[in-house]
């Protein structure tokens, strides 16, 4: 079975890469020239450690081939997946000019039968205009949404929780049925509709579940109580389950705030109000001033205050920055005249380039020299394991806003630290 996939980020590559490893051959196109050059290479444009220990097996192997000639890439091609972003606009709707181009340039080049399968995150809007674009007889349409996390894309992608297809076609049925029968995951055979809505209830569910213990998290700062216990109490429940029972400031990335906010949107459109979806979104939009709110209830006026902010992608284990949160906590720094400095294990290079502050370092030491305060703002578990007296020593002042609550608040406090987490006594 001869594969192409369109779009080599997170979700394509983590795709074309699993598949080879199953022993298929794998083409990849993308429109960026740089990553295929990168690629080619056996570079990865982003950090996977595992993918790219795989991505160079793959191409020593020569299972996989990067094209940035389009016409070449589809030629022989008999399963296409489209896996390139689907970002949204400010209002949540879908921009979906990146998705379309490829539906286009899919109808214009490719002739006989090819099973076309949406692996990008699409509403029902973007898919019926990807199924109308492609209404040739030849063209078989399925959506297989992805599940996978950053930081482990090959592991989730080999090993899916679940793999899921929505379509009406009995050949694209029968085609990636075959296609995945060596991977070992409960599977659902469903409709379009379906597939898609189980896309965007899991990410709309996690985003709720992450804002509805933030709320709590709130409520128990104002009230002196300890939210690890109380997550631990709530999780405990078998009904309830102990993930993303973990407060802090809020989601980021380029899943769960898109998502949640696009399905808000289309929804709305056909004259069904979301509101819980809705809720969590607003809610997880401003929980990220609790951090400034703290900092002003111990440094009073920010305005010349240094300040270090720890940690720029938007989470732990990945380099990537789209729509974190510790962005949202540098501009309003920025606009209440503090001097900042940022540190990030992976991202700093990457940040670097976006914003400009006094330092952006991976050395949390040089970072933290004479600021009078911290903010943890990604869950880097390596900062569990940062000398924490040299760093106390090397400050002007005493204060850690913990965000991510991943800190031992009580240790700090020995060490002579004010230590503030996010609803933690
Ligand atoms: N990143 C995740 O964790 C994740 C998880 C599940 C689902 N998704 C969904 O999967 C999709 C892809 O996400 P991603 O994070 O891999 O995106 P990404 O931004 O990392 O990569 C998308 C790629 O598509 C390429 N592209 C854009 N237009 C193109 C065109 N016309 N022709 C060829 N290539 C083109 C871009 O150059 C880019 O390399 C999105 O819909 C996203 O919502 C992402």
């Amino acid at each position: 079975m001869n594969i192409l996939i369109i779009g080599v980020g997170y979700v394509g590559l983590a795709t074309g890469i699993s598949l080879a490893i199953k022993g298929y051959n794998v083409r990849f196109y993308d429109k960026n020239k740089e990553k295929i050059t990168l690629l080619k290479n056996g570079k990865l444009p982003f950090f996977e450690p595992k993918l790219q220990k795989t991505l160079i097996e793959s191409l020593n192997d020569k299972r996989v081939i990067f094209f940035d000639n389009f016409k070449e890439a589809i030629a022989n091609a008999e399963v296409v997946f489209i896996c390139v972003g689907t970002p949204i606009f400010k209002n949540g709707d879908t921009n979906s000019k990146d998705i379309e181009k490829v539906a286009m340039e899919i109808k214009k080049n490719k002739q006989g039968k090819t099973v076309i399968v949406i692996r990008s995150t699409v509403n029902p809007k973007v898919y019926n205009s990807i199924k109308s674009i492609l209404s040739d007889k030849d063209f078989h349409l399925a959506v297989n949404p992805e599940f996978l996390r950053e930081g482990k894309a090959l592991d989730d992608t080999l090993n899916p929780s679940r793999i899921v297809v929505g379509t009406d076609d009995k050949l694209a049925k029968e085609t990636l049925k075959k296609l995945y029968s060596s991977f070992d995951a409960p599977k659902i055979f469903t409709d379009p509709i379906s597939a898609i809505l189980i896309k965007y209830a899991s990410n709309s569910f996690l985003a709720v579940k992450i804002s509805f213990i933030n709320e709590i998290a709130n409520l128990s700062d104002k009230l002196g109580g300890n939210i690890d216990d109380i997550a631990k109490g709530l999780g405990l429940d078998p009904r309830i389950g102990k993930d993303f029972l973990k407060a802090g400031i809020g989601f980021g990335g380029s899943c769960l705030p898109k998502d949640a906010k696009n399905i808000v949107k289309y929804a709305k459109e056909t004259g069904i109000n979301l509101d819980i979806i809705d809720a969590a979104s607003k809610l997880n939009d401003k929980q990220y001033k609790v951090v400034i709110r703290k900092l002003k209830q111990y440094l009073g006026s920010l305005n010349g205050k240094k300040i270090a902010v720890f940690g720029l992608s938007f989470k732990g284990g990945t380099d990537d920055l789209r729509n974190s949160v510790s962005f949202r906590i540098i501009s309003d720094l920025r606009r209440a005249g503090a001097i900042l400095k940022l540190h990030d294990y992976l991202a700093w290079i990457k940040a670097k380039e976006l914003v400009k502050v006094t330092l952006v370092s991976n050395d949390p030491y040089l970072v933290a020299e004479d600021t009078d305060a911290i903010v943890i703002a990604t869950d880097w578990n390596e900062y569990l394991n940062e000398d924490w007296k040299k760093i106390k020593s090397l400050m002007k002042g005493n204060l850690i806003i913990d965000g991510r609550n991943i800190l031992d608040g009580g240790l700090l406090k020995k060490i002579g630290f004010t230590y503030e987490g996010i609803g933690r006594k």
